[in-house]
């Protein structure tokens, strides 16, 4: 899939803008702050519903106006579709050709990106809750199920903190919240299960496919999922959350927290026996990072038959020469939209056919 067309109304720093694009790749130059950025937000926000800069998405309204408005056009296949996102005060309201959607949940899977910006470069050494999210954010794009699983999850987990934290402890509505975790913790763990495995073989092998020769030294990417409660399948996954659950009540009740279940999971990131979060150089968690990006691009083909549009935050100067140079052979296929604030010579080089568009806000 590719987008054609991105016009936008009082979105950040623009009041009015419409941008064509090529099918393949396309090339943002500009200087720091002319808004190269807001434009990738924007497209992630006609896939996602929601800005991956902030939580308050208002602040994304052009200073002194009442409202934004994107509109993009797609070509899906043989077909276009057009997706409107507009945000009025603190309403927001999703069209998919012209057709409301009731919420930016139901907005995901229309549109479909990959984002990489330079806080993903952080996903292998930051803490456990971006690696989350990370698998999240995947899962939420291909299985509106999930999404409303960890809304739901969240929720419960949240009341439960709130129920430990009462002076006398009510336990039937303890007992209650156990099951609900049990049961939606159950289908989180078995999606992350399942979308780790694929990760697993997909990562490792763009991973040594972009270091290239330096394989060898850096050894081959390792990707487990690292449950906080170990199970086999989903009925054993629900009642090993509801044991754990049980089990660690009165340490819970001491925290004022729930210690145990799919918000405390991880990933597990190795290369050549070395654990890349802890121990792992910026160059190899970087590497890493961009493999696991990378990879969602393929999963994403896999399991939707559309290949996603990615869109490339700054991120490639990171890499060195060969690292860039190797990136495009993978995506061949795939629209793909890069901001860089100062061009250099290689990413011309690796993309000899890409669309250059200067991007100026005045
Ligand atoms: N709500 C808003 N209204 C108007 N302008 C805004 C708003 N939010 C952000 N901006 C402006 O957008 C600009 C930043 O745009 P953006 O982050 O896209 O820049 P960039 O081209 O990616 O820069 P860099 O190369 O530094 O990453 C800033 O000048 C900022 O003042
Ligand atoms: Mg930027």
């Amino acid at each position: 899939m590719y987008i054609r067309t991105l016009a936008l109304q009082n979105f950040r720093n623009y009041e009015a803008c419409s941008v064509d694009f090529g099918r393949g790749v396309n090339i943002l130059t500009g200087k720091n702050g002319e808004g190269k950025t807001n434009m990738l937000e924007a497209v992630h926000i006609l896939s996602m519903g929601r800005s991956f800069r902030t939580r308050n998405d208002a602040e994304a309204i052009t200073f002194g106006k009442t409202f934004y408005r994107i509109k993009g056009l797609f070509g899906k296949g043989d077909e276009d579709m057009t997706v409107e996102v507009s945000m009025n005060g603190r309403d927001k309201s999703f069209f998919v050709d012209g057709v409301g959607v009731r919420k930016g949940a139901d907005l995901a899977g229309h549109a479909l990106t990959v984002i990489f910006s330079p806080d993903d470069l952080r996903i292998v050494k930051d803490e456990p809750e971006k690696r989350r999210r990370f698998m999240d954010h995947e899962l939420f794009q291909l299985k509106p199920l999930y999404y409303l699983d960890v809304i739901k999850y969240r929720r419960i987990v949240k009341n439960r903190n709130l129920l430990l934290k009462e002076q006398t402890l009510n336990e039937p509505l303890l007992n209650v919240y156990d099951g609900y975790l049990a049961d939606t913790g159950a289908r989180i763990m078995a999606e992350r299960a399942r979308f780790a495995e694929k990760l697993a073989v997909i990562s490792a092998g763009i991973q040594s496919r972009i270091t290239a020769t330096s394989t060898d030294e850096e050894g081959a990417l390792e990707v487990s999922y690292e449950p906080s409660v170990a199970f086999t399948a989903i009925e054993d996954a629900r009642e090993r959350i509801a044991a754990e659950l049980q089990s660690r009540r009165a340490k819970d009740r001491e925290f004022g927290a729930t210690t145990a279940g799919p918000h405390k999971d991880d990933l597990k990131l190795v290369s050549g026996g070395v654990d890349l979060r802890k121990y792992g150089s910026q160059g190899q968690q970087r590497t890493a990072a961009l493999a696991l990006k990378l990879a969602e691009v393929d999963i994403i083909k896999e399991e939707t038959g559309e290949m996603p549009i990615l869109l490339l935050d700054d991120v490639l100067s990171e890499l060195d020469e060969g690292r860039q140079k190797r990136l495009p052979d993978s995506f061949e296929d795939c629209q793909i939209i890069i901001t860089t604030a100062d061009p250099p010579e290689i990413l011309t080089e690796a993309f000899p056919e890409a669309c250059h568009r200067e991007i100026s806000s005045s």
